[in-house]
């Protein structure tokens, strides 16, 4: 797999997670109480992958393709902003969630619209990586391009971004899924 596709493969993974979060939207909305400890372990894990593991890799790939075309360099100024800001945000929303739980005093439709805000965020960030970023790599790159890449990608051994974090991400994602489908 290319880079590329890993990144698309993520994508996937994520959008699954938020599929889950948006059903625990709809239970709130209908007026049910969802299980807050899952809430925040799914809003923190979106959060971390997406920050920690997914936009860093990301980073590294756009910056390989700068200097190309002058309205890709647009649209991956724009995408890093918005890595910028969707790290904000999760922070935020993983700290309203924590509060919550621990009993704040939070108005339910003011958490509900903050839960839908991050969601529809998250949802429009890959969205126009899916529609506008990737194509658009796609097509000023060549294999020489996805070799070079692939030998500049940190090492399995690099705990932060290597496979192993991968692996760890991974493992956490199948339990969580379980977890979800089963609560
Ligand atoms: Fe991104
Ligand atoms: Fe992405």
């Amino acid at each position: 797999m290319t880079i590329l596709e890993q990144l698309h493969q993520d994508h996937i993974n994520l959008s699954r997670l938020l599929e889950v979060l948006e059903m625990k939207i709809q239970k709130l909305k209908a007026g049910d109480s969802p299980n807050f400890q899952l809430l925040s372990e799914l809003v923190e894990y979106i959060g971390n992958y997406a920050d920690q593991f997914h936009h860093p890799r990301e980073d590294h790939m756009y910056h390989y393709f700068e200097k190309r075309e002058a309205s890709l360099d647009r649209h991956l100024h724009e995408c890093e902003r918005q890595h910028g800001d969707l790290k904000q945000l999760s922070k935020d929303v993983t700290e309203l969630v924590d509060a919550v739980m621990h009993d704040a005093v939070i108005p339910m439709n003011e958490f509900i619209e903050r839960l839908e805000n991050f969601l529809e965020r998250e949802r429009a960030h890959i969205n126009f990586e899916e529609e506008t970023i990737f194509p658009a790599i796609n097509a000023v790159s060549n294999d020489q391009d996805w070799q070079a890449l692939e030998k500049d990608l940190p090492q399995p051994s690099d705990p932060l971004f290597g496979e192993k974090q991968g692996e760890n991400y991974r493992e956490i994602y199948k339990a969580m899924l379980q977890d979800v489908n089963s609560a």
